[in-house]
């Protein structure tokens, strides 16, 4: 799909006219508030025709984006609002399809805005034209070159962080396609007076202080510079610092820049050492000194500086001294040489430094000519770019703004020219009539000025050469001689005022009534500016150093060429480049830009009207509208004329068929504008008044607004009919949606109450019938049951004679059989273990049953006791024998006993068959030995205890000394009493004897005690009852009597203390009494 055209104009949206020709009234204050209405809505760019007037805004819009070099891209210059895009656009194009040399030319005061403007000219250019490695390179050189030069040739002013100070003209070169082929750079009188001197508040060129800031240690070093600016005569200190300038950055740039413009490293360097020299020279300083013919001489104070010069520029040190000591003056074959004084010779050292940097200047802007040179020789179209200081009236005006203002006026002559001539000629292109059009014309004042004869600048010239003395005041007064009678030229002693003095002039001043302007000139400095001499020793001095640039910067030096002739003056060399300037630029097609400065403050929003008044008056620019509308205010061709208006007339609305020349007499017509107020050229429209084309404007949006309207009714027609009829259908489907949905809804419901309903029924039917069914099964059994009963007592009748006398009995035992059947059987099931320390026992489940069960219970525990005796053998059956007798004898009575029933009773703990030592002791008894085992025998006496072997046979109790085994005493059972012990858990047992019995028997009882006390009681017990069929008496008691002898000794026990240890103690306390102590 084509991409739709919209069709604008710079009449759409406009904020206050955009272009001052239909400004209505015009005069200064409409003017001015149209600017400032312009202004304070960021629209910076205002027409004057094909003139932009561009208001520095001081602070970065967004209307340089790439995205507006596209809006403005290929469009006609009034169709988008104001901007120096679509100038430069026209002018592009212009020169790339019409064949036609453009240039642009940049006019304003310091600080409006015009280097800025040059550089959007060239950036957009570089952005539309064509595009390719080579091309990009030749732009890129082409922008870089802009770095270069405002670095040497800008600095800071009071008005203007970066003002240039050189006059800057560049030719753009392009091939037939419009690609960039190259460029040159000429250059206009540089502002050098500023190397050696700067006005209060204002700095040296950028290139110093970057050079300063940025250069690395090791170039500072190279250099013999150092960092401190405060070290530099030549450097303000003021304001060395400019808000929001990174010198050391920029010191990048430029060193960036001078490489992709084409500087070899060698030559970057070169320039970096004049640079330095220049600093340098400014610190040399001199002293006077007293000569014999009562001349002063100038010595230099400190020659380190001029050493470490020498040193840097390869010159001889003594040359360069004597340079600066003396002058040389050759006048046909004669040369004169004459000392200089202090003051000569800080003149000659400033005249050197601004040479050597001006030339400088000029060799850079060579060297960049020679890289961006065009590399082809085919015809090319040029574009030309002029930035140059605009028209300056400050309150001392000296010869540079003498200089300044003479350009500006010979630039606003050509203006004149060129743009008359350009109405001129489209006029004759239109085929309108011309009409005379009434305008200051300037050439009056150029001519004052460059008049070879009686020009001011021939004057200066005059005076400059002329033999004798010559001073600035011998100047004015040629001038009061030869302009006096010029009617833009005054004085205090000039025409008006020949026979009375003009006191409202100064003295030694002049005025120059410019077409911008009267400005007041000083005299002072006008003579030597003019001159801008260097002497000829400084200048060879220059010519032999060994830096081949400085050397080259002076060519003059070489005596080779010496010329006796004066070099040309300042103010001629000026003249003659400014006409150059002129011719080319006569040969183009002119563009302007005219650059307004807002305010003094560099501010953003600050909108002064007086200084933008004045500039106004001085830049001309209502006479330009005023030339502009002389003969008709506003053209515009046929087919966006009729596109825009065609609304107007029912006859070209919507669409005219035929030309559109016809079309817009057809409306012009019918809309009766009179006649006079238009022409029909070839292909444009021509309106006198600016009133006619608002007047069409207003009809315009009149009709817009009706046509708005009409569009809005069809549309909301179109819309609210559209919105029904989308609802119509919505309502429709919505309906049928819902009856479906309805009618589904209750087919669903009937549907269901049909099951339910049928559900019932059938559950009603099947109960029914179920009860039926019921009821018959019932009325069955019922008869079955009655048949059987009836039956039942039929047979009991018939039987019962039979067996109803001991019926009673049988069910009795049958019942009680089944019952102990059943206890049986379970009685099985439940048997407890075979343990016979087994306690459990089922429950008894009859009451009646309770004697059997017990027996049952006793039974199976001798049963089972029985059982796990027969698992013994004969010596184990004997050993539970004893056991149990102990157990009978014991137990419960003795505290002792509970510790023997783990004891497995021995008997024969000595074995006195296998001892050799109890030999004879052996062979002594014959009977089998019951106990053999070492017992306590307690001496009757004190009832301290001796051991001894204590025997035991079946007939027999004997008792044996220990060693020797010899028997000490032998008692037959038979004379054995009793045996007492105590209920206590201690070993302690007595034997009592008959009292006549055996011999052993005189001494009395035995008291002994054992480890085995229960076991040897149950023992002699056992025997005793065995042998002699009589039980023995076993006494237990806490306290008994004992035969010793022929005592009656009571033993008594009692609770010994737990000092004597776990030991029972046993002491003689009386005749009578033996204690023992039991712990
Ligand atoms: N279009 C712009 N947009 C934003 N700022 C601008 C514009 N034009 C100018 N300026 C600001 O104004 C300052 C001065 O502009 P510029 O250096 O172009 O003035 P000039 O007319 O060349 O002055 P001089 O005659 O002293 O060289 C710029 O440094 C910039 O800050
Ligand atoms: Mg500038």
């Amino acid at each position: 799909m084509a991409k739709m055209e919209v069709k604008t104009s710079l009449l759409d949206n406009m904020i206050g006219v955009g272009d001052m020709v239909l400004l209505e009234p015009l005069n200064e204050e409409t003017f001015i508030n149209n600017l400032k209405k312009r202004f304070d809505h960021n629209e910076i760019y205002t027409y004057i025709g094909s003139v932009v007037v561009s208001v520095n805004p001081y602070r970065s819009l967004p209307i340089y984006s790439p995205e507006k070099v596209e809006d403005y891209r290929n469009r006609n210059f009034y169709e988008l609002s104001p901007h120096i895009f679509a100038l430069s656009d026209e002018a592009y194009r212009s020169l790339r399809d019409q064949d036609k040399d453009q240039c642009i030319l940049i006019t304003g005061e310091s600080g409006a805005g015009k280097t800025e403007a040059s550089k959007l000219v060239m950036s957009y250019v570089a952005a539309v034209c064509g595009k390719g490695a080579e091309v990009n390179q030749v732009k890129e050189q082409l922008l870089q070159s802009n770095p270069v030069l405002e670095a040497f040739g800008n600095a800071k002013t009071v008005r203007n962080d970066n003002s240039s100070r050189f006059g800057k003209y560049m030719d753009i070169e392009f091939d037939f396609k419009g690609d960039p082929l190259g460029g040159v750079i000429s250059n206009y009188l540089l502002e050098k007076s500023r190397v050696v001197k700067q006005p209060r508040g204002e700095r040296n060129f950028h290139v110093f202080y970057q050079l300063l800031s940025g250069a690395s240690e090791e170039l500072l070093n190279k250099l013999k510079l150092e960092r401190d600016f405060s070290r530099y005569n030549y450097l303000s200190l003021d304001s060395a610092k400019v808000n929001g300038v990174d010198d050391a950055a920029n010191f990048r740039t430029v060193r960036n820049a001078m490489q992709i413009v084409g500087f070899m490293d060698h030559e970057a360097e070169s320039v970096l050492e004049v640079v330095a020299a220049v600093l340098k020279l400014g610190n040399i300083e001199f002293k006077p000194e007293s000569r014999v013919n009562g001349l002063d001489e100038s010595k230099i104070k400190d020659k380190n500086e001029l050493k470490e010069i020498c040193e840097l520029t390869g010159i001889d040190q003594s040359v360069l001294e004597r340079a600066f000591s003396f002058r040389t003056v050759e006048a046909k074959q004669e040369k004169v040489s004459t000392t200089l004084n202090v003051a000569q010779a800080y003149y000659a050292r400033d005249a050197l430094a601004k040479n050597l940097y001006s030339r400088l200047f000029s060799w850079l802007v060579n060297r960049i000519n020679e890289s961006i040179k065009a590399q082809t020789k085919v015809r090319k179209k040029v574009m030309g770019v002029l930035d140059i200081y605009g028209f300056e009236i400050f309150e001392d005006n000296s010869f540079e703004q003498f200089i300044i203002n003479y350009c500006n006026e010979k630039l606003q002559q050509i203006f004149i020219e060129l743009t008359l001539k350009e109405e001129q000629e489209e006029y004759i292109r239109e085929d309108i009539e011309w009409t005379h059009i009434d305008y200051f014309n300037n050439a009056i004042i150029c001519d004052l000025i460059e008049n070879n004869t009686n020009g001011i600048l021939a004057m200066l010239d005059e005076e400059c050469l002329r033999p004798g003395t010559v001073t600035d005041e011998t100047f004015l007064e040629k001038l009061n001689q030869v302009c006096a009678t010029h009617q833009h030229f005054e004085s205090r002693m000039s025409k008006c005022s020949r026979f009375l003095n003009d006191t409202s002039l100064p003295h030694s001043c002049f005025r120059i009534q410019h077409y911008a302007g009267k400005v007041l000139y000083q005299v002072e400095g006008f003579v030597d500016k003019n001159n801008d001499l260097l002497y000829r020793d400084l200048s060879q001095a220059m010519w032999k150093a060994g830096h081949t640039l400085i050397k080259s910067l002076f060519p003059e030096g070489n005596p080779a060429k010496i010329n006796l002739k004066r070099p040309p003056t300042a103010g001629s060399q000026f003249k003659a480049s400014v006409a150059t300037l002129m011719k080319n630029l006569q040969t183009k097609n002119p563009n302007y830009i005219r650059c307004i400065k807002p305010n003094d403050k560099k501010a953003a929003h600050i909108f002064n009207e007086a200084l933008v008044c004045h500039q106004i008056r001085y830049l001309g620019l209502l006479e330009n509208v005023r030339v502009r509308r002389a003969g008709y205010a506003f053209r515009q061709a046929y087919e966006p004329c009729l596109e825009r208006y065609k609304m107007l007339c029912k006859q070209t609305w919507p669409h005219w068929k035929g030309p559109a020349r016809a079309g817009v007499e057809v409306l012009f017509n019918e809309l009766e504008i009179p006649v006079e107020e238009y022409s029909f050229g070839r292909s444009k429209i021509f309106i006198r008044n600016p009133r006619t084309l608002f007047k069409l404007e207003d009809l315009r949006k009149q009709r817009l607004e009706d046509l708005a309207t009409l569009i809005q009714k069809i549309y909301r027609g179109w819309k609210c009919r559209t919105h029904f009829l989308l609802m119509r259908k919505s309502q429709i489907v919505i309906a049928a949606w819902y009856r479906r949905y309805a009618q589904q809804k209750r087919y669903q419901q009937i549907k269901s109450s049909a099951l339910v309903i049928q559900s019932y029924i059938r559950g009603w039917k099947a109960r029914k019938i179920l009860r039926e069914l019921k009821h018959q099964k019932r009325c069955e059994e019922a008869a079955t049951t009655i048949a059987a009963y009836w039956h039942g007592t039929q047979v009991r009748r018939e039987y019962r004679k039979f067996f109803r006398a001991n019926a009673g009995k049988k069910i009795y035992e049958f019942t009680i059989q089944r019952i102990v059947q059943k206890y049986f059987l379970e009685m099985k099931n439940k048997m407890p273990s075979l343990s016979p320390i087994d306690k459990n026992w089922p429950s008894r489940p009859y009451l009646f049953l309770d004697s059997t069960h017990k027996e049952l219970k006793r039974i199976f525990h001798l049963w089972r006791c029985k059982k796990y005796r027969d698992q013994f053998t004969d010596q184990k059956k004997l050993i539970y024998e004893e056991k149990l007798e102990a157990s009978e004898l014991f137990k419960d009575k003795k505290a002792l006993y509970p510790s023997s029933v783990g004891q497995p009773f021995q008997g024969a703990y000595l074995e006195i068959n296998k001892n050799p030592k109890y030999k004879k002791l052996k062979d002594a008894i014959e009977e089998k030995i019951i106990i053999a085992e070492v017992v306590n025998k307690i001496n009757r006496a004190n009832g301290k205890s001796t051991s001894r072997i204590f025997l035991l046979t079946n007939n027999n109790l004997l008792l044996a000394d220990q060693k020797s085994g010899q028997i000490k005493s032998e008692v037959p059972l038979v004379d054995v009493t009793k045996v007492s012990m105590s209920s206590q858990n201690d070993g302690f047992f007595a034997i009592h004897l008959k009292e006549q019995g055996s011999e052993a028997a005189s001494k009395g009882d035995f008291l002994f005690s054992s480890e085995h006390l229960i076991e040897m009681a149950t023992k002699l017990y056992r025997t005793t009852l065995s042998q002699t069929k009589q039980k023995l008496n076993i006494e237990i008691s806490d306290e008994f009597l004992v035969q010793f002898r022929q005592d009656k000794v009571c033993v008594k026990f009692i609770q010994g203390n737990q000092k004597n240890g776990s030991v029972p103690t046993c002491k003689r306390k009386n005749n009578r009494l033996l204690e023992v102590a039991v712990p």
